[in-house]
């Protein structure tokens, strides 16, 4: 059951909020005249895709990709695949993937190499979280949303297993007695 698992909470729905925002007011001032492609990597980055679009709210693509990096448990498998490509033509394109969070970087790195090869104009990253207690391989977050500690989190589409996306706030896990 969910409520034998012992959550703190790191960041409330309000102070997400104003995190996408500032995320939005940047990307808006980056990306205005661009009509850019957002790439959201599945499945966690939901929640904020759904959240940073409306307040983008200007001419852009989305696409959706997903990647297999974790097993089950909170361990990366690290045997990165991707399972679920984009769709459309990105060539010329001014790309920018949206991720939920950055642990090892392992991810990260492996799908913008992937992304590189289909030629965009241009390729940046934003991510809502970054745990950089955990980094593996140097990523270059060119927006971030918000810093969590070497704890992992669930919530506002981030997952355990599957569970706790539904989550308003990013919680820690304390303790799963
Ligand atoms: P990385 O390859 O280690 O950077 O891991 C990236 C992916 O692992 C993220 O996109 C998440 O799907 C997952 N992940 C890493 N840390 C956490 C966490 O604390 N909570 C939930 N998922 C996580
Ligand atoms: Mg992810």
């Amino acid at each position: 059951m969910d409520s034998e698992v012992k959550l703190s909470v790191l960041f409330t729905a309000e102070q997400i909020a104003a995190a996408v925002k500032r995320l939005a007011a940047e990307i808006r001032r980056d990306y205005l005249d661009k009509n850019p492609v957002l790439i959201a990597v599945l499945k966690g980055s939901f929640v904020f895709l759904a959240d940073l679009v409306r307040e983008l709210n200007f001419p852009l693509n989305i696409e959706f990709a997903q990647l297999s990096s974790y097993g089950h448990g909170k361990e990366s498998a690290g045997n990165i695949k991707v399972v679920k490509d984009i769709q459309g033509d990105i060539r010329g394109r001014h790309v920018l993937v949206v991720e939920d969070i950055i642990d090892t970087g392992l991810t990260a790195d492996f799908f913008l190499k992937h992304l590189k090869q289909k030629q965009p104009a241009s390729l940046k990253l934003c991510s809502l979280t970054d745990k950089p207690s955990r980094t593996q391989v140097e990523i270059n977050i060119d927006y971030l949303g918000l810093t969590v500690p070497d704890k992992f989190i669930v919530g506002y589409g981030i997952d355990w297993d599957e569970r706790f996306r539904y989550l308003p706030d990013i919680c820690a896990i304390e303790d799963e007695a």
